[in-house]
């Protein structure tokens, strides 16, 4: 492992859950631990880059020389993303961001009632379509979780967010897990990582980013 693959990158990652609330004591979530987006945000670091963290509801320790910023909504998660994007030459959403919220939290708790209750839910941005899209956006890398077919969505992903660099897995293969199974789709195709821990992937996945952004017009 280089250190100083990233030496003067700056890098935004997006790591953990969102949460949207329902009232003040319930939400809806997504599962994930936030484990790869912190080992990436700490392998970047030690790669040399200034690292920002813009972190979900997670129950882990900030990696040393990590700026962090946390936040729980997926529109939380957008506005600190895109407050902190100048200058930025890489952005990594690792985040699991829910796909919907409700259309309004309300101030206090719900009641129950005995009755059917229905929940109205609007579609969250999709921050890393949105970060691809800027004018001059940052070298992007997304993440694709899939339970089957993994080449297909993955891919389908890397074209339909436009960003040059999707890392791929199959759920089963890591959600919540130290190690996992991943591959790496860009611009000349399909790049098959051998299993292993969260952290050694991490480096990996950096290691294949830095060599892409030599190439990337930055
Ligand atoms: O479409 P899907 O959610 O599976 O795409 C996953 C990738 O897109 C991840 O990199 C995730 O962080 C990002 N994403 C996002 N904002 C969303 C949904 C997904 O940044 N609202």
């Amino acid at each position: 492992f280089q250190p100083k693959w990233l030496a003067g990158r700056k890098v935004v990652l997006t790591a953990g859950p969102t949460f949207e609330a329902i009232d003040p004591v319930r939400g809806i979530t997504n599962s994930s631990s936030g484990k790869m987006g912190f080992a990436l945000a700490r392998a970047c670091a030690h790669a040399g880059a200034q690292v920002v963290l813009v972190s979900g509801p997670v129950g882990l320790p900030t990696p040393f020389g990590v700026e962090r910023i946390d936040v729980a909504s997926a529109l939380q998660m957008r506005d600190a993303v895109m407050g902190r994007l100048a200058g930025a030459d890489v952005f990594i959403g690792v985040a699991a961001v829910a796909d919907y919220r409700p259309e309004a939290s309300a101030e206090h708790k719900i009641k129950k009632s005995g009755e059917a209750m229905t929940l109205t839910l609007v579609p969250n941005p999709d921050i890393l379509a949105e970060v691809a899209a800027l004018p001059e956006p940052p070298f992007c890398v997304g993440f694709a979780a899939e339970s089957r077919q993994l080449d297909a969505y993955a891919e389908g992903k890397r074209r339909n967010k436009a960003v040059p660099m999707i890392v791929g897995n199959l759920v089963q293969d890591g959600l919540g897990q130290d190690d996992n199974l991943v591959v790496i789709y860009d611009d000349d195709g399909k790049h098959p990582l051998p299993r292993g821990g969260k952290m050694g992937l991490a480096q990996r996945i950096v290691e294949h980013l830095s060599g892409r952004l030599g190439r990337h017009p930055a």
